[in-house]
């Protein structure tokens, strides 16, 4: 009996998946960096920090660099309207730079924004914009609207608004779409869970050669039982033969 709950015990270690150890959070975010007035204009898209898709000045189109994201978006019109969308993105950029701008020489404006999603189910868009490395403008998933850090960045957000490219829109963008195309790339994800599943696996193939081992252990017990017994038996058995005949005889 205490060998069976012993195997039970066991077997319900193999069937039941272990828990994380801790917490693994994916991200998907997309970055644009403006270098003085777009002479050097960037774009990416990142996959857990590793980019995904690239876009500069001197590429004309929005370009798929790893295998996996052409296969995920293989529909050209995707491609075409992500390559509408950064150039669309750089001349506003380069336009409100020019009217903000407070030194000439090099002054640097990104924007980086996107979304999360914890192990937990957990998720978080964020939208911002840093000038000369300091945070300018966010935008807050609250009331949808953008936050601006001074007047400055101020002029800059009420102009932000012009066709669709405005807080609601984005507040939706980083919020659904994004978080809707990061449940999709994530089986793409090189990030893997932490104690990872390699770990896990050995864990398991130590219990599975623990319970095979256990397993022969009692097969074999059995197994000389058996043969002692039958030994026994059989002893007895021709101990009682002979001791009847001789019985018998007398
Ligand atoms: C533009 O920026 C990228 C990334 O920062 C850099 O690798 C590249 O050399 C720059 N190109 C020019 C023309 O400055
Ligand atoms: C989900 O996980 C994150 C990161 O570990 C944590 O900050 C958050 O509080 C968790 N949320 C819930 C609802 O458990
Ligand atoms: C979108 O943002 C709102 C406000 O922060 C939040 O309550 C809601 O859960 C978010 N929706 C998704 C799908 O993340
Ligand atoms: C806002 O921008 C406009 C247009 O460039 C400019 O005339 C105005 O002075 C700016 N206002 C502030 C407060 O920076």
């Amino acid at each position: 009996m205490e060998d069976r709950s012993a195997v039970i015990k066991v077997l319900l270690f193999l069937t039941f998946p272990l828990r994380p150890s801790s917490a693994v959070t994916h991200t998907l975010e997309y970055s644009y960096t403006m270098v003085t007035l777009g002479s050097n204009f960037t774009s990416v898209g990142l996959l857990d920090g590793e980019e995904f898709m690239y876009y500069d000045s001197n590429t004309a189109n929005m370009t798929p660099n790893t295998e996996w994201i052409k296969k995920v978006e293989s529909d050209s019109s995707y491609w075409e309207k992500e390559t509408g969308s950064v150039k669309f993105q750089r001349d506003w950029l380069i336009d409100k730079l020019n009217q903000i701008k407070v030194t000439e020489g090099v002054n640097t404006l990104q924007r980086v924004y996107g979304c999360e999603i914890d192990d937990n189910g957990t998720t978080r868009g964020y939208d911002k914009s840093i000038y000369n490395g300091k945070d300018f403008i966010s935008l807050d998933l609250n009331t949808g609207t953008w936050t601006a850090v001074d007047e400055r960045a101020k002029n800059f957000t009420e102009d932000w608004n012009p066709a669709y490219n405005n807080a609601a829109f984005w507040k939706n963008f980083v919020n659904r779409t994004c978080v809707e195309r990061l449940k999709s790339y994530i089986p793409h994800s090189t990030k893997k869970e932490p104690g990872g599943s390699d770990e896990q696996s050995d864990e398991r193939k130590t219990a599975v050669t623990v319970v095979v081992v256990l397993l022969l252990v009692l097969v074999a017990a059995a197994v000389v039982g058996f043969v002692i017994y039958k030994t026994k038996l059989c002893a007895f058995l021709r101990s009682g033969y002979v001791a009847a005949r001789q019985s018998a005889e007398q």
